[in-house]
């Protein structure tokens, strides 16, 4: 196995840092099989391994044994058809980081679609049709946390978010960060609130370019040792403090 299985919500309004904080948390994880679902064609994702805007090509440069791959939808096709082959083919590969970018724009609160549904429900530790263990990394990103689906919200081992612009995105944050959903949509730019499963008490940080003074994530191995262990009994870092 290649890669510990993850499942990590970054959420925030337009410019909070969203995509500051995924490639932060790339560069932390490198994961060796990476795929990024790049919806609105990213410039700050261009580093990223391969690009393609061709399915099939992104598809096939999957089975290899190591790869990034990222794949721009094409707008002028249906999209919702591009992404559930893309679901479909990352979960066939399997062990693997599987990022999605703009979430809400493909799955809705109650309409999440099949092979994004298989992703997030199975993805964790599932067989092949070979019979060899796979599992997933997920990350989804978007600016509206309520139209995403309830299974990839409701089993988030890192929620991470930045200040969110409507009160009813807000309080769904707020509600599974437990904390005043004012607090969320308080938080100026690069600011940023997380909560890990088995953290009684959300951090707080900002996101800052270049360095490592306020990198806000461990890596994985340990992440999976704090989640077996406890999180609430972990020592406050640098750069991380408990919010009250
Ligand atoms: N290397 C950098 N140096 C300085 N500023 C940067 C750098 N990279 C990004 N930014 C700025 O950080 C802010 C957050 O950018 P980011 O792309 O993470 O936003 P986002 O939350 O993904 O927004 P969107 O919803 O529009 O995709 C933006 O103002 C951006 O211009
Ligand atoms: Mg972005």
């Amino acid at each position: 196995m290649n890669e510990k299985a993850l499942m990590v919500g970054i959420f925030g309004a337009r410019g909070t840092g969203k995509n500051v904080y995924a490639v932060q948390l790339l560069k932390r994880l490198k994961p060796s099989r990476l795929v990024i679902w790049d919806h609105k064609h990213d410039p700050s994702m261009s580093n990223f391994g391969n690009t393609f805007t061709d399915l099939k090509e992104a598809i096939l440069a999957m089975k290899a044994e190591r790869f990034h791959v990222r794949y721009m939808p094409d707008h002028s096709r249906e999209v919702q058809k591009q992404f559930d082959y893309f679901c479909r083919a990352a979960f066939a590969a399997g062990n693997l980081t599987l990022m999605i970018d703009e979430l809400p724009e493909v799955t809705k609160a109650n309409r999440a679609p099949a092979a994004w549904r298989q992703c997030v429900n199975v993805g964790r530790l599932y067989r092949g049709p070979d019979g060899k263990e796979r599992t997933l990394t997920i990350m989804g990103l978007g600016q509206r946390p309520s139209e995403c689906d309830k299974s990839f919200m409701n089993n988030l081992d890192i929620l991470h978010t930045g200040r969110i612009a409507s009160v009813n995105d807000a309080k769904t944050l707020a509600d599974l960060l437990a904390l005043d959903y004012r607090k969320v949509m308080a938080l100026p730019d690069l600011h940023w609130l997380e909560r890990r499963q088995g953290q009684a008490e959300p951090s707080s940080g900002v996101l800052s370019f270049g360095g490592n003074a306020t990198m806000p994530v461990q890596k994985t191995e340990d992440l999976q040792n704090n989640l077996q262990n406890n999180l609430q009994k972990e020592a406050p870092k640098r750069g991380r403090k408990k919010v009250s």
